[in-house]
């Protein structure tokens, strides 16, 4: 197999180990590519460029942001996606240097990236399913964990990455409860090497997402995020004023809105309200989300945090020796 790009040195080259999370109707061209200028890694779905045309766009203007030295894109392979092999081909004809798999196993896809040249993070939620990724080859795992955005994990950030580090020493990303940098530190320290930024970068003025939504995301808190399998028939958070805002009790919601009914009244081609277009998504982090703003400025915030909790450790921990 070629030569393919090392995730440890390309996390180090990054201003703070960060990732913009990829996000379903939300990451798209503009925000990756001000994440990446911004020098975090910017993740996107291939599926939100919709056609194959634009998909190639995005990937030849990343391109030339990254050889210009912003930090790497990443594109986000849905592996049950009906596009996967159309897209996987589009990624090994570009520049790419990481490439994200979710929603079912990376083995089809690890070979052909890396020949591409590409380091393979693979999202996991449970043990067993860390475990097979990590015999399957891939180069990173995501650890998907209680209280993330979108599909979520159930595992205590904590006790996951202590138990997959006992099999694993490729890199581990947690996602799920990064709102400041100083969760990323803390992330280091529990012996994670990056964390992922979802819904902190939905209220940016460069993600897809609809106005109103952004706008929900400042006034709620996690007090708002309901766990439900209701919607899309896996461990998801929703916003629960977006579900009242359709008209559906959230407090009933799984008396009520069976996985049957959810396809009839939510699935793509259906009369009701969308999930995710109009029952809308965030994680535990939405209480950290106070305004709308530009990207850079975000990552720049974060990666200030970062620098400053960074610095105060090291000198609690010289004040500690020198005692
Ligand atoms: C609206 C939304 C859409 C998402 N879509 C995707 C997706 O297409 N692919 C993916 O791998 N993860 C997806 N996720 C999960 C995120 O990549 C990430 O795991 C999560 O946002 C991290 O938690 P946080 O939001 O608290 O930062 C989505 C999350 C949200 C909130």
């Amino acid at each position: 197999m070629g030569e393919y790009a090392d995730l440890r040195a390309l996390l180090q080259g990054l201003r703070a180990p960060m990732i913009v999370a990829p996000m379903l109707r939300v990451s798209g061209l503009e925000l990756t590519a001000a994440v990446c200028a911004a020098g975090a890694i910017g993740a996107f779905p291939t599926v939100n460029a919709r056609t194959p045309e634009r998909l190639d766009e995005w990937l030849s203007a990343l391109d030339q942001l990254q050889s210009e030295g912003a930090a790497p894109y990443c594109p986000n392979l849905i592996i049950k996606a009906p596009t996967l092999a159309e897209h996987l081909g589009l990624i090994c004809a570009h520049e790419a240097k990481v490439v994200i798999t979710s929603v079912g196993s990376p083995a089809p896809v690890i070979e052909p990236l890396h020949k591409a040249g590409c380091a393979v993070l693979a999202d996991v939620a449970s043990l067993a399913h860390a475990r097979r990724a990590a015999e399957s080859g891939a180069d990173g795992l995501v650890l998907l964990t209680a209280g993330a955005g979108g599909q979520t994990g159930w595992l205590n950030p904590f006790a996951f990455v202590a138990a997959v580090r006992e099999f694993y020493d490729g890199v581990l990303v947690v996602a799920g409860g990064m709102s400041h940098g100083r969760s990323l530190l803390a992330a280091q320290v529990a012996g994670y090497d990056a964390g992922y930024f979802g819904t902190r970068f939905i209220a940016t003025e460069e993600s897809l997402a609809q106005q109103a939504y952004r706008d929900l995301l400042t006034t709620s808190s996690m007090d708002d995020v309901l766990l439900t399998k209701a919607f899309t028939g896996l461990q998801t958070n929703m916003l629960r004023p977006a579900i009242e805002a359709s008209g559906i009790d959230p407090d009933r919601l799984d008396e009520s809105v069976t996985p049957d009914l959810a396809g009839r009244l939510f699935g793509d081609g259906a009369d009701g309200p969308k999930r995710w277009q109009q029952i809308w998504s965030a994680g535990h982090t939405v209480s950290s989300v106070d305004r709308v703003a530009p990207a850079a400025e975000l990552v720049a915030q974060i990666v200030d945090e970062y620098a400053d909790c960074a610095a105060a450790q090291d000198r609690a921990h010289l004040s500690m020796r020198s005692r």
